[in-house]
């Protein structure tokens, strides 16, 4: 059997996912954002093959999507692991995402980083993938399915220990146009934004994922304009320019 498994708040990761999927007839997705999910009961076994892709987070794989990750029985299956990241740079995840397998059973053979739209900072990488992206990574998903079914040997960059997690805490709140639907609420991966109080946020939950700020349909919730505006000077540099996928076989 093939999975996809991805964690994708803003949907880059799952739009990179579905194209490095292309070559394969069947698929099965399972979404790690579902925090009412058990992800315990998902078990594999060396017949199957699970592509994994996670967004980077800080030059590491979001904390709750490892943690998710890990509750899974690995059974031998053979993963593909996708770093999809925001044009500045994937650092430590793919070997993040290597041990986080390993360590619950799975087989790391092949994987890709990936390109996506910042998710908040939405100038940067503004479309991709894009057209020609969604090429290319069809043509990887080709190599990407023959090396999955020969297996063998495979590293990915990347330094241990991890960098440290230091991403700014800026919690996205919602403005006047919050019409108190709670379409946000139900979507948060973490369960940071109370049902019946849409308007309020828990900072300490939040980690800023930027998928209520995606989901609302009034586009209503926003990030502190003056916090947003001092991450944009101070990445800015590091963000420009056209950065190219990378395919690990
Ligand atoms: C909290 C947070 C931290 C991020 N850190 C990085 C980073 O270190 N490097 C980078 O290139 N992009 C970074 N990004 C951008 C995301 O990796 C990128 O936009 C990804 O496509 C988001 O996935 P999604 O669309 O599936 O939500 C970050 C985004 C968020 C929300």
């Amino acid at each position: 059997m093939f999975y996809e498994i991805t964690f994708s708040p803003t949907g880059g990761t799952k739009k990179a996912a579905d194209f490095l999927s292309a070559a394969w007839n069947e698929k099965t997705e399972i979404d790690l954002c579902r925090r009412e999910e058990d992800f315990s009961q998902y078990t594999f076994n060396g017949e199957d093959i699970c592509l994994m892709a996670v967004p980077t987070f800080g030059g590491r794989v979001p904390a709750i999507a490892a943690e998710r990750l890990s509750r899974m029985q690995g059974g031998g299956a053979k993963a593909i692991l996708v770093a999809v990241y925001g044009n500045r740079a994937y650092e430590d995840t793919l070997a993040e995402l290597e041990d986080i397998l390993k360590a619950c059973g799975f087989l790391p053979v092949a994987g890709a980083a990936v390109v996506a739209e910042h998710s908040i900072m939405r100038e940067f990488a503004a479309g991709r993938p894009d057209a020609a992206d969604e090429e290319q990574l069809k043509g990887w998903s080709r190599k990407l399915k023959e090396k999955a079914e020969q297996g063998g040997p495979i590293t990915f960059p990347g330094n241990r220990p991890y960098k440290k997690y230091g991403a700014l805490p800026m919690t996205p709140k919602a403005g006047k146009d919050c019409g108190g639907c709670g379409i946000c609420a139900a979507k948060c991966p973490v369960g940071a934004i109370p049902k019946d109080n849409p308007r309020e946020t828990d900072g300490e939950k939040c980690i800023t994922c930027m998928a209520c700020v995606a989901v609302c349909p009034q586009k209503a919730r926003s990030v502190n304009p003056v916090l947003l505006a001092g991450a944009r000077a101070m990445l800015k540099k590091a963000l420009e320019g056209r950065k190219e996928n990378e395919l690990f076989l």
